[in-house]
């Protein structure tokens, strides 16, 4: 494969770059419409080289079709950029070159082993020697043990391994990731994770969709994108902070009872269990402190002031994104 270099020199790629850093993605406005129904609106975003960019949001919210445009695999309706310093629209052929993308289906032979798909993909790419990549793959994933095993007859957690051994077979310089982890278990997403922040670290930059909150909070930045609307971006930290939610956690006899109740009480925006507790939160603090106050000082719960989590940032953004739907 032909050396790749990551271009800066467009005034596109150089437009909001942070200290001197590359920017490997770089869309304005990107819009895209099936059927008359638009299901990515007027979306722009910039990631860094190096990055892991977590892109999270509720399901049919548009994060795929979002994927797909940023790697030239669909046109968008409006909107412009670039990935990897070439243009969506016109360079896709260059972009797809230099990009893994594993796609949300499993997308190997089943009826091939872990070696024949991996050589497979090295001749697809032309690689010089098809069988040492595939090699050097199943050494760098562990695979050993399973070189010759049916990639259909792996586990979930082997497959998405695999595919990602596929992914990262042609040395690429981004990876789209597209919900990689889905229905894996704990420790198999952990290795995953693991191989990820490696791959980062030797400067390969990673844009991951999930719907798991831990994950968002293995990721350097983060998304999050409901109903086609990019909402908000930044660090897990800032996203949290930016979302000014007031939260309480309440514990104690009867909440569910006590549920019941706030989730009619003027000023409560969200009640949720948290296993034996409940988070109650309001986005105007002063208003959610006089809606409680009665019920925090009458007990006999235990009420104490709490940071909101990912999980409650994000439901706050859908809910609300859903009301202007
Ligand atoms: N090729 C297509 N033709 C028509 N509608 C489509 C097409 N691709 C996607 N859609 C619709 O666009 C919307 C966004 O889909 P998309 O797959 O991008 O969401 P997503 O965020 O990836 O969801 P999930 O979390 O379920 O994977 C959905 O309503 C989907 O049905
Ligand atoms: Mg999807």
């Amino acid at each position: 494969m032909a050396e790749a270099t990551l271009r800066t020199d467009p005034p596109m790629a150089a437009r909001g770059s942070q200290a001197g850093a590359a920017i490997v993605i770089d869309v304005e406005g990107l819009t895209k419409s099936f059927n008359g129904r638009t299901v990515v609106k007027n979306l722009t975003m910039q990631v860094r080289k190096g990055l892991i960019y977590g892109f999270l949001g509720p399901n049919g919210s548009g994060k795929t079709t979002t994927i797909r445009m940023l790697c030239g695999l669909l046109t968008p309706d409006s909107g412009r950029g670039t990935c990897l310093g070439y243009d969506i629209r016109t360079e896709a052929d260059m972009i797809k070159r230099h990009v893994g993308y594993m796609t949300q289906r499993f997308s190997l032979y089943a009826d091939l082993s872990v070696r024949e798909n991996l050589e497979f993909v090295a001749r697809v790419y032309d690689l010089d020697d098809p069988g040492a990549a595939a090699e050097d793959a199943i050494r760098r994933l562990g695979l050993e043990n399973r070189a010759g095993q049916l990639a259909g007859e792996l586990s979930g957690g082997w497959k998405q391994r695999l595919a990602l051994g596929a992914c990262i077979l042609p040395g690429p310089q981004l990876l789209l990731l597209d919900e990689p982890t889905a229905g894996v278990d704990p420790k198999a997403r952990r290795d995953f994770w693991d191989e990820i922040h490696a791959l980062a670290h030797q400067g390969l930059t990673v844009l991951v969709s999930t719907h798991y909150m831990d994950e968002a909070e293995r990721c350097h930045e983060i998304a999050y994108i409901a109903y086609g609307e990019l909402l908000a971006h930044g660090t897990v930290e800032e996203v949290v902070a930016n979302a000014h939610l007031s939260t309480w956690t309440v514990t104690g006899p009867d909440l569910a009872a006590l549920a019941e109740t706030l989730k009619r009480t003027e000023g409560v925006d969200m009640v949720a269990p948290f296993g034996s507790a409940l988070h109650v939160l309001g986005r105007d603090a002063d208003r959610l402190e006089a809606a409680t106050r009665t019920m925090r000082e009458a007990g006999p719960q235990l009420w104490r002031r709490d940071e909101p989590t990912l999980e409650d940032v994000f439901i706050n953004l859908m809910s609300r994104s859903r009301d202007n739907f």
